[in-house]
């Protein structure tokens, strides 16, 4: 994908900070519903539900069970865990009487005495004082409640913040925020006339988040190649086609961003590559992997601004919850499992139990063998390269999936933990250092063929097995390795993810940073041509000349090329 501005993806989740500052835009209070944000009102003539509170694990009845479902089991999971809501999102819809005016005056939003009677009987539901019936999902203003099922406190809470935050995000706020992206005052003219676009994926997610900058993906209805190359043509830059899924990325001056034709996906077969076809942005989210990335939002003409959520993901967004979209999501790609976990220690979230327990039994299957192993190669080298990898390798060994993806592997989060401050000092790959911890306690070799079939370049595979054999031993001697010249010899022929993975596993760190920091750039100015031309034979008698100047040099025995010289030639002779 591509990206415009590098951004801080270790922002805080909104629903772990509390604190939206980005939003409310100026004069949109939390308690104002989202005139663009209401993927779920209920179709003219519904009916309104009711929410009734107090039974918290009964499935409701009218439409979207699976999602009442899942719903259900973040109200438990949440609970389990304790977390503090955000209060910050509560006092705003506490806020003055003069937003009320303001509320009333628009038929689309909800007189805020309602809201605020909800968030009372929810915290006197709490405090024990029983059931309450809430209202059903207009009243709120947001359909995102999905009404008409029985649900707990802790849930009608959740959803409550959901609301709040959701209600800050209105067409005019999300247009605001959209126009404020690097390079979109440019893009946006440009697709005029084009079929309608949109903002996909991470990019919605990591709007809603707060990002200013972010990995710009359009999808198009219709012809993405053909949106593609207009699109280039018009900004003056190029693009590039990327072949069967009719992506492509654009490139010019002003910005950079992939482009594709909106579509839905089947799957043959587990881990098999989607069949494709074009469809409309519904079923476009509808394929993929998670609700918080399963969000669009419209760019052309009169739709700009405009959120679609078919699968409450901004609700998601705001609990800190991954969720996949269908059970046979990890079944139709087993790499999303990664995704979940990487996510997770991103953003700071966590999978809903459902989905959890769809991850589990899926790698357990072993369907992580079913995916073409360079998309597993891509998908774990992003999780070890995240800055917060140990949770993510934590949270592998907790569902089974380090040995589901090699019986040689076994999660190591302190490990890969201090094998990240290691990589800080010695250079080396964040991620394949981290892959090295998780094999260093088993015999790396059987890991080969994997690393082979997963499409690791050799350089990439030498450098984990290599670091996995080899860090324990390089801890062992370096105490022994007393001269600069005997500890260049023990560290040089290492790869960098050696030396971070031995520092992980409490290696002397003064001699390995000596090594790091004077030694290892330390070269001879002589070569072999030079010997040659002294006369010393072609042969081993050259390496020996080189090996014992380089030696002495190190140790501070050889200040001159005519020193080295000197030793070079009496050892080669
Ligand atoms: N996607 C998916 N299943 C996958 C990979 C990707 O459904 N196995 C979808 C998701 O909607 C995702 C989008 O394709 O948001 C783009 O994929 P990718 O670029 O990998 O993810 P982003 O969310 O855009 O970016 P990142 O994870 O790097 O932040």
């Amino acid at each position: 994908m591509a990206r415009i501005i590098e951004k801080d993806d270790r922002r805080p989740g909104v629903a772990a900070a509390g604190v939206r500052p980005h939003m409310p835009a100026a004069g949109v209070r939390p308690h104002m519903p989202a005139a663009g944000v209401r993927p779920h009102m209920p179709a003219a003539g519904e009916q309104r539900r009711h929410v009734h509170v107090g039974a918290p694990r009964q499935r409701h009845h009218l439409g979207r069970p699976r999602r009442a479902q899942r719903r259900e089991g973040l109200a438990v999971h949440r609970a389990d865990e304790g977390r503090e809501r955000p209060r910050q999102v509560q006092s705003q819809a506490r806020g003055g009487g003069a937003d009320r005016a303001r509320v009333r005056g628009d038929r689309h939003l909800h007189p805020r005495p309602e809201s605020e009677r909800v968030l009372q009987r929810v915290e006197a539901l709490e405090h024990g004082q029983g059931g309450v019936a809430a209202p059903g999902p207009e009243a709120l203003g947001v359909s995102c409640l999905c009404g008409s099922h029985r649900i707990g406190a802790a849930r009608l809470r959740a959803a409550w913040h959901s609301l709040a935050v959701m209600a800050s995000m209105n067409r005019a706020a999300l247009r605001e925020r959209v126009e404020a992206l690097p390079g979109l005052r440019v893009l946006l003219p440009v697709l005029a006339g084009l079929p309608p676009a949109y903002l996909v994926g991470g990019a919605v997610r990591d709007l809603l988040r707060g990002a200013d900058s972010l990995d710009l993906d359009l999808a198009v209805e219709g012809d993405g190649a053909a949106a593609a190359r207009e699109i280039a043509a018009r900004l003056g830059g190029d693009h590039v086609e990327h072949g069967r899924f009719g992506t492509a990325t654009v490139r010019s001056e002003a910005l950079a961003l992939d482009v594709a034709g909106t579509r839905r996906e089947s799957y043959s077969e587990p881990g098999a590559l989607p069949d494709v076809e074009p469809a409309g942005i519904g079923e476009d989210l509808a394929r993929r992997d998670f609700s918080v990335n399963a969000m669009a939002i419209g760019l052309s003409g009169d739709a700009l601004g405009e959120l679609h959520d078919p699968f409450s993901g901004a609700a998601d967004l705001e609990a800190g919850v991954i969720r996949v979209l269908h059970q046979a999501s990890f079944r139709d790609d087993a790499t999303r499992i990664l995704r979940a976990l990487r996510y997770e220690a991103r953003l700071a979230f966590r999978m809903e139990p459902g989905t959890e327990e769809a991850a589990r039994a899926a790698a357990g299957e072993g369907l992580l063998d079913t995916v073409a192993g360079t998309r597993v190669r891509d998908e774990l080298l992003d999780l070890l390269g995240e800055a917060d990898a140990p949770t993510a390798v934590a949270r592998m060994g907790e569902l089974g999936i380090d040995r589901a993806l090699h019986p040689a592997l076994e999660a190591a989060p302190d490990l890969v933990a201090s094998v990240a401050l290691g990589c800080m000092e010695t250079g080396a790959d964040r991620a394949l250092a981290g892959l090295a911890a998780l094999a260093a306690t088993s015999r790396a070799e059987g890991l080969s063929p994997w690393l082979d079939r997963a499409g690791f370049k050799a350089g990439e595979r030498d450098a984990v097995l290599r670091a996995a054999r080899r860090a324990a031993v390089v801890v062992r001697e370096i105490p022994g390795a007393e001269q600069p010249s005997q500890l260049h010899a023990l560290l040089a022929p290492e790869p960098p993810e050696t030396l971070a993975l031995a520092l992980g596993m409490g290696a002397q760190a003064e001699p390995v940073l000596h090594f790091v920091r004077d030694l290892s750039g330390i070269a001879l100015e002589i070569d072999g041509s030079d010997l040659l031309a002294e006369g010393v034979p072609e042969g081993p008698a050259v390496g020996r000349g080189l090996a014992a100047a380089l030696t002495a040099k190190l140790d501070g025995h050889a200040r001159s090329r005519d020193e080295e010289m000197r030793v070079a030639l009496e050892a080669a002779r």
